[in-house]
């Protein structure tokens, strides 16, 4: 059996279980554990196809962001982090939670590849896109956790990047108003990264917003500036993590080109909803990208559960 139908196999197994005892729902539980299962998928998948999303997915629903974001004279925001805990947010204020000890065991194979030597034509390392298949199953979760993770570790910065640009979430999960970003750079040469980075209260953590809202959002990732953007990001910060907040891969066709660019890929799977074959088609957009890993999100249904249910491919 090869690792992807090992790992997408369990995920069916979890399932077939899950159905028996009815799932809470998450919202209940903002502070229900993730994941706790990375496994790394195989270098060689089957050829990649095209996918359409399920008719019954919710198609991409714009946002509140504004046309166009103020701009703000200060680029630095102050991170609520209690709030952060209560709704269930890695923090160091937290203490040792089984989140905070679930993020440890996630970030570890990722920050073990970041710099790692790099061979010829390969991406870098530092930059890691956490997407999945569909809307809704923890990439924004699991970037902002994993991010606060790393930025944690003493001898670690970070950028936090949302780059779901049409569903763009970072701010309004962390509390904070819109602001320019990612967009407004992409769509402005006069604007550098430096104009509209955020740094925080957490001193090795800044965040790229997605920026202004703009009805060419998905495809301009897709486009030649995108690739700009990503390849100087990647020069300017050799020694930072990068953390892609991304689209869904089965919605837009858009998502797998960012993800040919990045040197590590995090694909989130949720526990009891993304099915089988919505994993291997993700699978199979993925194919060629380098490291991709899967992170198994929302395992637990009940906080404070102390057992783990860590796998590993
Ligand atoms: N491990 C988890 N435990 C509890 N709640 C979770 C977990 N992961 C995600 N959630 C919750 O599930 C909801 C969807 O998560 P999130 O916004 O991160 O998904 P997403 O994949 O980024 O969605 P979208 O595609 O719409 O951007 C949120 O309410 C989030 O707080
Ligand atoms: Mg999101």
């Amino acid at each position: 059996m090869s690792i992807i139908e090992k790992a997408a196999s369990r995920i069916e197994h979890k399932k077939g279980e899950a159905q028996d005892a009815p799932a809470a729902p998450a919202a209940a539980h903002p502070a229900a554990p993730v994941a706790a299962a990375i496994a790394e998928a195989p270098a060689a998948v089957p050829a990649a196809a095209p996918v359409h999303a399920p008719t019954a997915v919710p198609t991409a629903v714009p946002t509140a962001v504004p046309t166009a974001v103020p701009r703000r004279t200060s680029n630095h925001v102050e991170l609520d982090l209690e709030r952060m805990h209560g709704i269930g947010l890695v923090t160091a204020a937290g203490g040792r939670t089984t989140l905070v000890e679930d993020f440890r065991i996630i970030k570890r194979p990722l920050l073990k590849r970041a710099f790692a030597a790099r061979g010829p034509g390969e991406k870098p390392g530092n930059l890691i896109m956490v997407t999945s298949s569909l809307p809704g199953e923890g990439k924004t979760f699991c970037s902002i956790n994993l991010a606060m993770s790393i930025a944690m570790e003493l001898d670690h910065t970070v950028l936090l990047i949302d780059a779901d640009v049409a569903r763009p979430s970072v701010l309004r999960t962390l509390g904070l108003p819109a602001h320019r970003g990612l967009m407004d750079i992409l769509l402005d040469d006069k604007l550098d990264m430096a104009d509209v980075m955020l740094r925080t209260n957490v001193n090795t953590l800044s965040i790229l917003p997605a920026g202004s809202n703009n009805p060419r959002a998905t495809e301009l990732l897709a486009s030649q500036a995108m690739s700009t953007f990503v390849y100087e990001i990647a020069n300017r910060y050799p020694d930072r993590i990068v953390i892609f907040d991304s689209p869904p891969l089965l919605l837009t066709s858009e998502a797998h080109v960012l993800a040919s660019h990045m040197g590590q890929i995090a694909l989130v799977v949720e526990a009891e909803g993304t099915t089988q074959h919505a994993v291997k088609e993700s699978l199979r957009q993925l194919e060629g990208c380098s490291n991709v890993n899967l992170i198994y999100n929302k395992t637990r249904e009940f906080p404070g559960t102390e057992t783990y249910d860590y796998h590993y491919g």
